[in-house]
């Protein structure tokens, strides 16, 4: 076997503001299992992930739950803990950005990028809600899209004819967050300045670090020209103030990443284990990220410079895989698609889906598609029907003869199953899990075909067949405990309940050999098949009312809302009782009375298109309201001093307002 490889892998830091979903597993599933196959290999292999806590969403999301950011980021990484253990991953340490570890290193990456002159600091202008003194990101910014005119749409493209544009351009832009309208402020930001990294990054990104469809995509950028990139925000921000700074903080994305070395930190601290082994320049140890296509440029571009320029090691390689899809479409809440973690623990076995995403992973950026019925079939055909089947098939005669495996009556037969392992390590190593299945399925087809053609179950009824039968069968139980150490890193539980049954822990350190003269244990089922109502209850659980549609139908649809008021907006209006003191027809107009209103000591001119529902005789002792503090607007016929509030859909059928009994006039309704 090869020399014991150091390696240190990790998986992006799931965001600390919302629960996990399949997507998330999806990664941490691929990365567990190239964990788990290093390890079994003998490899010294050690997985460390965290939850990323700091940025504005988590700081709002806080404040909406009413509690302290720093409960709501507890509160999430205990419950994403639950769920990764649930599914298995093995995580050596689970930790978050916002941690003491993480703070020092932050700093001090921060710190050595400036004495290397990479960190420029500028005035910059960036949109601002007044109400909430925030400054506003483009997703926190909606207004109408300057092109199509379609209305709620954000800071920085338009959903329904895909323009972008900057939030600037927005018609009616308000803030998410509070209503307003935003405005602009300057303040001062501080970059990392990447360009400068320009050739360090050309040949890092084809230094073999990378897919070569992820360099390709990367040599786009590249050859465009980098940007500097901004790495502050502004007070208020859940994050770390940036050192020697006052209200400055660290964009969530700057200490992200070093996140990883904050929580391998933290395990080290723990275990005595050397950190600097892994992180010095000089390192001889191997580092991986598993991320989605998503989040590349920050780890294949941002990252790698700012290790180089802090003086550390860059990573070995960073794996990028495509997003999940489900029956071939985007993920979807009213569909139920979007399938919640817990969800599917409280439905399904997890190692039913770190079969299906195995057998489905490549190395490449594809999307991966979990089309539920091939799921179950794939499942159930394999697993059960194939691995599964050559043990429950074969121990029950072992057991019989007394439990004790015999010698290998198929030695050529065997030597197949120990000679694929070679090809399967190799696939598993370069992340080709679907074709390591294959390989793993093809040899589980030759020795049901073996057990078929010999049929021990027929043979046992004959006379002296004994030593046959248990030969045959203890082959089967070897190509059993072959196969399990292939699946092992795939199906840590499911080979757990079968080590338990052989009596042995299967490794993987040696080609497998071929065990004989011990004992087996009586076999338990280790399997059920996939049960199909399981899933439809997991898809109902997960199903949630469509969003409100974009476009209205009726009468929304024929006069669309007007852009959106804020509650001050609202509250601006001042509503006042009014005693109508006179009521008058007004020459040349039809649809205008003229009313004389007492709002309780002051006397106002109002102009009202109420002709055609009300008389004015009728009209004079009433009492109304108004609204009492609108601009004065000057009409055909004169000055209009405010305006009655009167609904209904015209002729007859329009009301006028009345106050509650006992009213006065000049008194406020609301
Ligand atoms: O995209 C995300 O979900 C980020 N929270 C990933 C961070 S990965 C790393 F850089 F920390
Ligand atoms: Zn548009």
């Amino acid at each position: 076997m090869s020399q014991r490889r150091q390696i240190l892998v990790t998986s992006a830091l799931p965001y600390a503001n919302g629960s996990l979903h399949l997507g998330h597993l999806l990664e941490h599933i691929q990365t567990d299992i190239w964990v788990r196959f290093q390890q079994t290999r003998g490899h010294d292999c050690t997985y460390v992930c965290a939850d990323d806590a700091h940025g504005t969403a988590i700081m709002l999301k806080a404040e909406e739950l009413g509690i302290s950011p720093e409960a709501h980021i507890e509160n999430m990484k205990a419950e994403h803990m639950a769920d990764f253990q649930g599914f298995l991953i093995n995580h050596h340490n689970y930790h978050s950005t916002h941690s003491e570890e993480n703070k020092a290193l932050s700093s001090l990456i921060y710190e050595r990028l400036k004495a290397n002159g990479h960190i420029a600091s500028r005035k910059i202008t960036q949109a601002f809600d007044p109400e909430k003194q925030l400054f506003l990101a483009d997703r926190y910014i909606k207004g109408s899209c300057p092109k199509c005119k379609a209305e709620d749409q954000y800071g920085d493209n338009c959903e329904a004819c895909g323009a972008t544009y900057a939030p600037a351009d927005l018609i009616n832009p308000r803030s998410v967050i509070s209503g307003a309208t935003p405005i602009t402020k300057e303040s001062e930001h501080f970059f990392f300045r990447l360009p400068a990294f320009q050739d360090f990054l050309k040949d890092w990104t084809r230094a073999g670090h990378l897919q070569p469809e992820v360099a390709n995509k990367l040599a786009e950028w590249l050859d465009a020209g980098l940007q500097e990139w901004d790495i502050s925000r502004d007070a208020p921000y859940f994050g770390f103030e940036i050192p020697g700074e006052k209200d400055k903080f660290f964009y969530v994305w700057l200490d992200a990443p070093i996140g990883y070395m904050a929580a391998h930190k933290n395990l080290c601290d723990l275990t005595g284990a050397d950190w600097h082994a892994i992180w010095d320049k000089d390192s001889t140890a191997e580092l991986y990220h598993f991320i989605g296509k998503d989040i590349v440029n920050f780890h294949a571009l941002f990252w790698p410079a700012m290790l180089s320029s802090a003086q550390f090691r860059t990573p070995t390689k960073v794996c990028v895989h495509g997003f999940l899809t489900v029956n071939g479409k985007k993920m979807s809440k009213s569909r139920g698609t979007f399938i919640n973690a817990k969800s599917y623990l409280e439905h399904l076995n997890p190692e039913y889906l770190r079969y299906y995403f195995a057998a489905k992973l490549t190395a490449g950026v594809d999307d991966l598609d979990l089309n539920l019925e091939d799921f179950v079939n794939r499942v159930n055909s394999d697993l059960v029907g194939k691995v599964v089947n050559i043990a429950s098939r074969t121990a029950k005669f072992v057991n019989k003869a007394g439990g004790q495996l015999a010698e290998n009556p198929e030695p050529e037969l065997w030597a197949a199953f120990v000679n694929a392992g070679s090809t399967i390590a190799e696939l598993y190593e370069a992340r080709e899990f679907g074709r390591a299945m294959r390989e793993i399925m093809a040899l589980a087809d030759q020795a049901n075909e073996y057990i078929a053609a010999k049929a021990p179950w027929s043979l046992a009824k004959q006379e002296g067949t004994e030593a046959e039968v248990l030969a045959i069968c203890s082959l089967g139980i070897n190509m059993f405990r072959a196969l399990l150490t292939y699946l092992k890193p795939v199906l840590p539980a499911m080979t757990e309940a079968a080590e338990a049954f052989l009596g042995e822990t299967l490794t993987w350190e040696a080609p497998v050999s071929y065990r004989a003269g011990s004992q087996i244990n009586t076999f338990t089922p280790l399997m059920t098949r996939v049960d199909t109502k399981a899933i439809d209850a997991m898809i109902e659980a997960n199903k949630q009312p469509e969003p409100a549609p974009q476009t209205a139908t009726g009468p929304l649809a024929d006069e669309p809302l007007a852009p959106e008021i804020s509650f001050d907006d609202f509250a601006k209006v001042d509503l006042r009782v009014a005693l109508i003191k006179d009521a008058q027809h007004v020459e040349g107009a039809d649809k205008l009375l003229q009313l004389t209103l007492d709002l309780g000591g002051e006397t106002r001119n109002v102009f009202s298109g109420i002709k055609s529902a009300y008389k004015p005789e009728d009209l004079v002792g009433k009492l109304t309201v108004m609204v009492a503090n609108l601009a004065p607007r000057k009409m055909k016929f004169g000055m209009s001093e405010g305006m009655v509030i009167a609904a209904g859909p015209g002729k007859k059928e329009i009301y006028l307002m009345e106050p509650h009994a006992g009213a006065k006039p000049g008194q406020r309704v609301m």
